[in-house]
């Protein structure tokens, strides 16, 4: 896999969020739209800033991008703060010109025997729009891409998972306490990130042990993220932190 290492998170967004421009102009000149894969949590938040900044600034406009969320927390309200739908509209679309139509996000309020339902129609609904073009990506420190802990199948499609104990700590920063934390979500399968034309995986800090076994390690499911040594236009954009046990 190749990487790209950053002295800052903020200069490896700006290379991402340049890569995402220049292919968003590009399907601008051919009349084209651009279907991009979005990831929430603390990583990406530089790269949207990034993005708001080359609207506001660059006249950079959204009108022709579909997006696509990886992943949603379930069972949760999308009024809810931590919801991921909030949380995407809060970092990102409530500050560009996105044709609100255009947004995709697991749905979270689904009543139960809705979800096999809903996660079918994602996945049809992403090929209806002819797939991702550009997929980003966060990994949790048990190699999680999206939602798909370890164990996840590397067929596996959009689906409702159980999130591991280490995922529900990392994220309880977010809650007032762990047992506020859903226990399930819904999340792209690992076929699904994988059908992605372009991915950048970002990884900032204190990832540095994931980010060399997923580089230089085995492809296993016990680090689905490995499964991207398979795809063959995967980035990985990290900063020096993360890229210290890299040999
Ligand atoms: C969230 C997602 C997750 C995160 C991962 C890292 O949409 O896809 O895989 O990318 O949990 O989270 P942070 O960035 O908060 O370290």
């Amino acid at each position: 896999i190749p990487v790209k290492i950053f002295s800052t998170p903020k200069e490896g967004s700006a290379y991402v969020a340049y890569e995402i421009a220049e292919k968003i102009r590009e399907s601008q000149q051919n009349g084209k739209s651009i279907v991009i894969g979005l990831a929430t949590g603390s990583t990406p938040i530089s790269l949207y800033k990034e993005l708001v900044r080359l609207h506001r600034e660059e006249g950079l406009s959204f009108k022709n991008v579909i997006t696509f969320n990886l992943d949603e927390y379930y069972p949760i309200e999308k009024e809810a703060f931590q919801s991921y739908f909030s949380f995407m509209h809060r970092q990102l679309f409530d500050h560009i010109d996105i044709d609100h139509s255009n947004i995709f996000i697991p749905d979270g309020e689904l009543p139960k025997e809705e979800i096999k339902k809903h996660c079918q129609a994602y996945e049809q609904l992403i090929d209806s729009k002819g797939g991702i073009d550009v997929q980003i990506l966060g990994i949790g420190n048990n190699g999680h891409i999206g939602f798909n802990e370890p164990g996840s199948s590397i067929f596996s499609r959009t689906r409702l998972i159980t999130l591991d104990n280490s995922t529900r700590i990392a994220n309880a920063r977010d809650f007032q306490n762990i047992s506020q934390v859903p226990r399930l979500a819904i999340t792209m399968g690992l076929s699904t990130i994988l059908k992605a034309k372009k991915i950048f995986l970002m990884a900032w800090g204190m990832k540095a042990p994931i980010i060399a076994q997923t580089v230089e390690g085995d492809v296993t499911e016990h680090v689905p993220a490995s499964f991207l040594q398979q795809h063959n236009d995967c980035t990985f954009v990290i900063d020096e932190t993360a890229a210290t046990e890299l040999t």
